[in-house]
């Protein structure tokens, strides 16, 4: 059986919800399967929507590789305000070590 852990999500409204995780999956795929639906991610993580917007801890930050020149360019048409911490969620796949971490989610997508 895959291996899980706990993932929070901080939404826009400002309520958290605190979700299982399978690890090797995306944190978008997470957010779907667990009807987080400040994450909208219509493209299902092709890299063409940028509707999967997240923003990540310097915590997380330092366990996930940066954003390759693709995810760049998605992210110049993010719906909400990007930041320098802004990634697209279905570009980050959960580990082991994020147990606990936290994924701000933006007040559109
Ligand atoms: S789901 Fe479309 S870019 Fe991530």
């Amino acid at each position: 059986m895959a291996k899980e852990i706990t993932l929070n999500f901080q939404l826009s409204d400002g309520t958290v919800r605190t979700v299982d995780a399978v690890v090797g999956d995306s944190v978008m795929e997470t957010a779907i399967k667990n009807d987080i639906d400040d994450v909208a991610a219509e493209c299902g993580g092709s890299l063409i929507c940028a509707t999967c917007h997240v923003y990540v801890s310097s915590e997380t930050a330092a366990l996930i590789d940066e954003a390759d020149d693709s995810e760049l360019d998605m992210l110049e048409g993010t719906s909400a305000e990007r930041r320098d911490n802004s990634r697209l969620s279905c570009q980050i796949i959960v580990s082991e070590a994020m147990e606990g971490h936290t994924f701000e989610t933006p007040d559109s997508q």
